[in-house]
């Protein structure tokens, strides 16, 4: 690839610009007040692919948010890259807690990023990561380098499951075939150590309720002798793990997979300071699973976490009340091998069953996925490996990620390619999180690797 540092470099700003422009709009797929935001994020992703050189460009339409695809095939006979990406992105609240507001991007130095990141949200989680391949295929086309035919999906559901696009796969195998899929949607060690994921957790979510008695009660007059659904539900949550944080769901870890110790000490070699990771947190101590390492118990142990809990009075000052009814949110990030159905359904019967009388329990199931494992001999982790060799300077380290894209899997089932994880984002990053920002170095350098990605693979494939 000739040229492609002085590429960047000469359209740096106009780089950093349109990316801006994209994350001006509020694209917040959970909320139906953002709907012609996110459709209008979409518009304009059609037009920036079109501007890049895709042939053919359309806005598929689906039961949800639409699905934007492109393609540009020079040879039929060349290899087929399918980049898969999302633009919609998570909710802001809470918003008092963004130093900048989070759809009036800003770039603003931090200790981590000397040369300046973007803040806004959805800037690295995943508009920055997926417009860096836009910008990537740019690049190729202005300068005669396309190596291999390449095929793009946005979806506009990834945050919340994706259940546009399993429909639309499910639908188009033949217009999507291709001979490996590259996403930009999840993190690297840092920016001296790249690293590939080489899995993602599956994920179960549901949402539970806890009814007491038929209306809100006089805590004084009723305290003590009838069952309090948010005392009832706060004791039910803390069953859910034992004294060595174990999840205590019977059946929930039959089929874990359990690491052998070469591979557990294999994981170990990747660089971590707990010090560190407890520095930018500001904790004292970590908190886990008993007998497994920080590494270990946010990549290949299954957890169970409330996202949320709510109930009763919380208000202004102090209303002397026993709440009807108690709710709260809860993850269950998953293995491999572990069903995301099936454990929902063991989540769902333990509940169920542990409710004292006096109460009684709704489980509802939100969304999920399975998980996602891969091996490293295949030719996308080898021509990956070697982009990164070259614009990093050192090999990438394989690594599970403790994240879920629930697609993932779906993707290898019903259009039998490789995924391959180059995501250039850092866990500092803080996506979902106030403040999230996305490195001018980590934007730059994925258009810069992703380049090599397609001229290694084709090659590779070639042999
Ligand atoms: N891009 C993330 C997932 C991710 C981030 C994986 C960093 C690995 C490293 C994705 O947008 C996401 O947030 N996924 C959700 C699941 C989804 C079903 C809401 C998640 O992991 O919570
Ligand atoms: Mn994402
Ligand atoms: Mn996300």
């Amino acid at each position: 690839m000739k040229d492609i540092k002085s590429y960047i470099k000469n359209n740096k700003d106009r780089f950093i610009e349109e990316l801006i422009d994209l994350l001006k709009i509020p694209s917040i797929s959970a909320d139906p007040a953002y709907k012609k935001d996110v459709i209008k994020t979409a518009e304009t992703i059609k037009l920036s692919l079109e501007k890049v050189g895709c042939d053919k460009v359309e806005i598929c339409e689906t039961p949800g948010y639409p699905i934007v695809y492109g393609e540009k095939i020079i040879d039929s006979k060349l290899p087929t890259v399918l980049v898969y990406g999302h633009y919609d992105v998570q909710p802001a609240d809470p918003i008092e807690l963004w130093t900048s507001p989070p759809f009036e991007p800003v770039v603003k130095k931090t200790e981590i990023h000397p040369e300046g990141a973007i803040f806004a949200r959805g800037a690295c989680d995943d508009k920055g990561q997926m417009y860096m391949h836009v910008k990537a295929l740019e690049y190729m086309t202005e300068t005669n380098q396309l190596p291999c035919n390449v095929k793009f999906m946005i979806e506009g559901e990834e945050e919340v499951g994706s259940e546009s696009l399993s429909w639309f796969v499910t639908r188009n195998q033949e217009k999507l075939a291709n001979d490996v899929i590259l996403i930009s949607d999840t993190g690297m060690i840092s920016n001296t150590q790249p690293s590939i994921t080489t899995g993602l957790r599956g994920l179960s979510y549901v949402e539970v309720e806890v009814t007491g008695p038929n209306r809100d009660l006089h805590s004084g007059l009723y305290g003590g002798a009838v069952a309090n659904p948010i005392n009832i539900l706060t004791k039910m949550i803390a069953s859910l793990h034992d004294e060595n944080n174990h999840i205590t769901i019977p059946g929930f870890y039959d089929n874990v997979e359990e690491l052998s110790k070469v591979e557990r000490a294999e994981m170990a070699k990747a660089p971590f300071s707990l010090d560190n990771y407890k520095k930018a947190l500001d904790i004292e101590a970590v908190y886990g699973e008993v007998g497994y390492t920080t590494n270990e118990r946010n990549s290949i142990r299954p957890t169970l976490d409330v996202n949320g809990i709510w109930g009763g009075y919380t208000g202004e000052g102090a209303k002397t009340v026993i709440a009807s009814k108690a709710f709260a949110k809860i993850s269950m990030r998953l293995v491999p091998n572990q069903d995301w159905k099936e454990i929902t359904e063991l989540f769902k019967k333990h509940f169920e069953t542990i409710a004292p009388k006096g109460v009684t329990v709704n489980v509802k199931p939100h969304h999920g996925g399975q998980g996602y494992v891969t091996p490293i001999d295949n030719t996308g982790y080898l021509a990956a490996n070697k982009a990164y060799t070259k614009t990093f300077g050192v090999p990438a380290i394989p690594q599970r990620s403790g994240g879920s894209i629930p697609i993932v899997a779906l993707f290898e089932k019903e259009l039998k390619s490789k995924i391959i994880l180059m995501g250039f984002g850092l866990n500092s990053d803080a996506i979902h999180s106030p403040n999230e920002h996305f490195g001018i170095f980590n934007y730059l350098k994925g258009i810069e690797t992703i380049p090599l990605f397609y001229q290694y693979f084709t090659e590779m494939s070639s042999k």
